[in-house]
């Protein structure tokens, strides 16, 4: 099977560059100069070339609040592109993995109150960004282009590589005394390795369709934090503050959180506890 990789150069692409690697499959990645995948040429003919039996698509523009203005270029590298690759896709046969996002919810206190597991997949996503509605319009391409495709929705994605939250608390809980942290704002973390694990298992089962990939446990960014510190041994003040206090061009969700109980069921599938997972990644940052 090979495996062509776009977004190589970002948190999850540089993940998944470092798992074919490890594991000796056929595999290219892209980083955003060498495919930029607004450009239709280009990436017909690197497809073209390349034949791939898998494009993992982790290109995407990701600024949350600068998609507020900047929501021509979000539409166009979220929307626009997706279904075109999604195109070229079914053209010439290849299977799709493309990445979306819990904020294609609205994440109302409401559905908190009617949702305690989560959204599960076939809910209808109400977002309330245009990061977020860049990101729906993406899936929707893709599920009308008559592709083969796997939709795999994560949240507060964490990884070894790129800037994440984990990384950043790291860094200012050395720099600080005391932190303020947002502690309105419920959901749990992906973390990349276990992301890329669990889709090779969808894959290689040929499953199709739309998957929610998450850690277990439904938390606060102020819980990550204080469990980041606790880990490492940090001693920060740490103070739960309410969103209003932080400002933010984009709205948040107050609660994104993704049901998994539909990859539960998959043989293979490891769905980690959000400690588990958040242990894991300060040992492979620690190396
Ligand atoms: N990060 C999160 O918390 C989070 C949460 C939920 C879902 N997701 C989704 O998970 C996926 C992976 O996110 P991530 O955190 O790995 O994002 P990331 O670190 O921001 O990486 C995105 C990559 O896409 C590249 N890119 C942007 N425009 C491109 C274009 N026109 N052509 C080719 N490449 C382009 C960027 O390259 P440059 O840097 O060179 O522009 C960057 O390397 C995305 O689909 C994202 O929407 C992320």
């Amino acid at each position: 099977m090979k495996f062509l990789v776009t977004g190589a150069g970002g948190q999850l692409g540089r993940e998944w560059t470092d798992y074919l690697q490890l594991k000796g499959m056929n595999f290219t990645a892209y980083n955003s100069s060498d495919l930029d995948i607004t450009n239709k040429v280009q990436l017909n003919t690197v497809i073209g070339e390349e034949k791939p039996d898998v494009v993992i698509n982790c290109a995407a523009y990701t600024k949350v609040d600068d998609a507020e203005e900047n929501t021509l270029m979000a539409s166009k590298i979220n929307s626009g592109a997706v279904e075109e690759l999604a195109l070229i896709c079914k053209e010439k046969g290849a299977i799709l993995v493309h990445y979306s996002t819990d904020y294609v919810f609205s994440g109302t206190e409401e559905d908190q109150k009617r949702l305690p597991n989560g959204y599960k997949e076939d809910q209808e996503g109400s977002p309330i960004n245009v990061y977020g509605s860049t990101k729906k319009e993406g899936e929707t391409a893709i599920k009308s282009s008559g592709c083969n495709y796997l939709i795999i929705r994560v949240s507060w994605l964490c990884g070894k590589h790129g800037n994440n939250f984990v990384k950043t608390m790291l860094r200012l809980g050395k720099e600080r005394d005391t932190l303020t942290i947002v502690n309105d704002q419920y959901g749990s973390p992906s973390f990349c390795a276990n992301v890329v694990e669990n889709t090779m298992v969808l894959l290689e089962q040929s499953k199709n369709g739309v998957f929610h990939v998450t850690s277990s446990g439904l938390i606060t960014w102020f819980d990550l934090a204080k469990e980041i510190f606790n880990l490492k041994g940090l001693s920060v003040n740490t103070l739960a503050v309410s969103s209003s206090e932080f400002p933010t061009k984009a709205k948040r969700p107050s609660f994104s959180k993704l049901n998994t109980d539909k990859i539960a069921t998959i043989d293979g599938i490891k769905i980690e506890s959000w400690k588990e997972g958040l242990k894991k990644l300060i040992e492979q940052l620690d190396q």
